[in-house]
C-alpha cells in the first residue's frame, strides 16, 4: 500500500501576517498566500500550514481565537480562503490549518458571556481570596490567575486575554468536533494542533512543584492522560472524512516516549519533534535525538524553525566570531533534516537563509512575552518580520506599495530577497529549490530507517540504502565516506573532503 502523502511530506509553515500582504495595509493576508502559491509549488513543497486567520484582536498573533469559524477581516474573507484552498490543492499543495483547543480570546462570545456570569463552566473559574486559586505560571510570564472585578479568578496558561477551556465540560468537546467539520468541509487536509498537551488539567488544580514547570505526565498542568480521548475522537471525525485528512499536535514533552503516547495508531498522525530543534550544533546531540526518534518508530517529524524560536541561522551562529557561520550551519542542519525518514517542516524564510532579527526597538515589538517581562526577553518579533521578496527597499515586495509593514524589515534584507536568490545559482532559495527536487525524486525509493556509517567524532553518515548524508560539525573537514556521485552539498565540497560545517548527500552503490 501506498505511503499516506503526510508520511514523507515537506511542510512549509505560513505565519500569514508576515507571509505577503495583497491588501496594502502592511500586513499579511489569504490573497498574498494565494498569490504567492506558485512560488511555494516552484520551491518544491508538499503543503502548507497557514498560523491562525481566524477571527481575533491579535494579542497573540491569532493564537488568541474570537470566533473558530470565520477569517480576521485583517485576513480576508472566507471567500479568500476558499479561492487560496482551491488553488493549493490546483497546484498540488495540501493545506493544514491551525486548530487552538487549549483557550479562547477573552473576545470570544463564549468568554463574555462568562464575564456577565453565565456559562463560567465553559471556563476555569475559582473562587479565591485576594491569591490565586494556586501556583501555577504562565507561559508568557506572571501568574496564570487573573482576577475579576467579582473576585473570581480565570485560568490562563497563556496572556490574560486566552483565558483557557475547561476540557471536562462536555460542550466543549462538541463545540471544537463541529469547528473541526466546518474546516473539514471547507476542503483542508489537516490540522495543527496548538498545546495539544493543554487542554486538560489535574482534578483540583493542585500546585505544581517549586521549580520548573516540565511537561512532564505527572505535572499537573501538561500531559494529563485525559486529554488522548479527545485525539480519539478526532481522529475519527478526520478518518470519516475522504482523502487522508490528518493531524499534527504541537506536543512539548521530556521524551519521545511521552511523544509517542499522543501518536498511537488512534490518535495523532505525527506530532512536533521539538528534541531536533532544541539540539545545539554537536554530532553527538543530533545522533541521541536522531536515534531516540527512530526508535520509537512512529511516523517521525523534523522541525529547526518555527513562529515561536529564534531562526536557526542566528542560532547556530550565537556568540561566534564568524557571522556566516550560522547561515553555513543552518543550510547545513536542514538538508541533514531533509535526508532522514519522515516528513519535515520548512518556516517561511528559513529557505531565504533570514537571519532573526534582533534589533527592532522595543515600540515596535508586539509578542505579548516582550511586554509580560517587563522588557527582559525580547519574544518572538524577531522570527516573524515580514518576508523580503523583491526589490532594494521596504517592504521589499511584502506589500504591494509603499507601505510600512507591521514589523520593519532590516537594510541587509536587500540582498535576501526571493527575486535576488532567485537568480542566484549559490543562494540558499537555489539551494533548498535543489535539495527538495532530489529529495523528491528519491523518496519513493529510499527506506524508512537508517543506518549509521562510522564517521569521525565530530561528523554524522548515515544511509538509506542509494542516498547517504554526512555532516560535519567539528572544526576539522573529514574524508567523506566511498560513494558514487555527490549530489548536493551544503556548501562547496571539493576532493571529497566535506569541510567543517557542512552537509552533503551522496548517491551510493
Ligand atoms: C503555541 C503557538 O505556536 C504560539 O505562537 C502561541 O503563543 C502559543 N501556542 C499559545 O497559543
Amino acid at each position: 500500500m501506498e505511503a499516506p502523502w503526510w508520511r514523507e511530506a515537506v511542510v512549509y509553515e505560513i505565519y500569514v501576517r508576515s507571509f505577503a500582504d495583497a491588501s496594502g495595509d502592511g500586513v499579511g493576508d489569504l490573497a498574498g498566500v494565494r498569490q504567492r502559491l506558485p512560488y511555494l509549488a516552484e520551491l518544491g513543497v508538499d503543503a502548507i500550514w497557514l498560523a491562525p486567520f481566524y477571527r481575533s484582536p491579535m494579542t497573540d498573533g491569532g493564537y488568541d481565537v474570537a470566533d473558530y469559524r470565520d477569517v480576521d477581516p485583517l485576513f480576508g474573507t472566507l471567500a479568500d480562503f476558499d479561492a487560496m484552498v482551491a488553488d493549493a490543492h490546483e497546484l498540488g499543495l495540501r493545506v493544514i490549518v491551525d486548530i487552538v483547543p487549549n483557550h479562547s480570546s477573552a473576545e470570544h462570545p463564549w468568554f463574555q458571556a462568562a464575564l456577565r456570569g453565565e456559562g463560567r463552566e465553559r471556563y476555569l473559574f475559582r473562587e479565591g481570596g485576594t491569591r490565586p486559586p494556586n501556583n501555577w505560571q504562565s507561559v508568557f510570564g506572571g501568574p496564570a490567575w487573573t482576577r475579576l472585578p467579582d473576585g473570581q479568578w480565570y485560568l490562563h496558561l497563556f496572556d490574560p486575554s486566552q483565558p483557557d477551556f475547561n476540557w471536562r465540560n462536555p460542550e466543549v468537546h462538541a463545540e471544537f468536533l463541529d469547528v473541526l467539520r466546518f474546516w473539514l468541509d471547507r476542503g483542508v487536509d489537516g490540522f495543527r494542533i496548538d498545546v495539544a498537551m493543554g487542554l486538560y488539567k489535574a482534578e483540583g488544580l493542585p500546585d505544581t512543584p517549586p521549580g520548573k514547570q516540565a511537561f512532564k505526565a505527572e505535572s499537573p498542568i501538561w500531559g494529563r492522560p485525559e486529554v488522548h480521548e479527545v485525539y480519539r475522537q478526532w481522529r475519527k471525525v478526520l478518518d470519516s472524512y475522504p482523502g487522508e485528512r490528518m493531524a499534527v499536535g504541537e506536543v512539548w514533552t521530556d521524551s519521545a516516549e511521552d511523544l509517542a503516547l499522543y501518536l498511537r495508531p488512534d490518535e495523532l498522525h505525527q506530532s512536533f519533534n521539538f528534541a531536533w530543534l532544541e539540539a545545539p550544533w554537536s554530532a553527538t546531540a543530533f545522533r541521541t535525538v536522531i536515534d531516540d526518534t527512530m526508535v520509537t518508530g512512529t511516523a517521525p517529524t523534523w522541525v529547526l524553525s518555527n513562529h515561536d524560536v529564534v531562526r536557526p541561522v542566528t542560532r547556530y551562529g550565537e556568540g561566534l566570531v564568524n557571522s556566516t557561520t550560522g547561515l553555513a550551519r543552518a543550510r547545513a542542519a536542514l538538508l541533514t533534516m531533509l535526508a532522514l525518514p519522515g516528513s519535515a517542516y520548512l518556516y517561511q524564510g528559513e529557505e531565504l537563509g533570514l537571519p532573526e532579527v534582533k534589533d527592532l526597538p522595543p515600540e515596535v515589538r508586539q509578542d505579548p512575552v516582550f511586554a509580560r517581562s517587563g522588557g527582559k526577553i525580547p519574544g518572538r518579533d524577531g522570527c516573524r518580520v515580514p518576508l523580503p521578496w523583491s526589490g532594494i527597499a521596504e517592504p521589499y515586495g511584502f506589500s504591494p506599495e509603499a507601505v510600512d509593514p507591521w514589523l520593519p524589515q532590516p537594510p541587509e534584507w536587500a540582498a535576501l530577497t526571493a527575486e535576488r536568490q532567485s537568480s542566484d545559482p549559490g543562494s540558499t532559495l537555489a539551494f533548498c529549490r535543489q535539495a527538495l527536487r532530489i529529495r523528491r525524486e528519491l523518496r519513493a525509493s529510499l527506506p524508512d530507517r537508517i543506518t549509521w556509517l562510522d564517521s569521525p567524532e565530530d561528523a554524522l553518515f548515515f544511509t538509506r540504502d542509494s542516498l547517504t548524508c554526512a555532516v560535519n560539525c567539528g572544526t576539522d573537514p573529514v574524508r567523506l565516506p566511498p560513494h558514487e556521485e555527490l549530489l548536493i552539498s551544503s556548501a562547496p565540497v571539493n576532493d571529497g573532503i566535506l569541510p567543517p560545517d557542512t552537509a552533503a548527500w551522496l548517491r551510493t552503490p
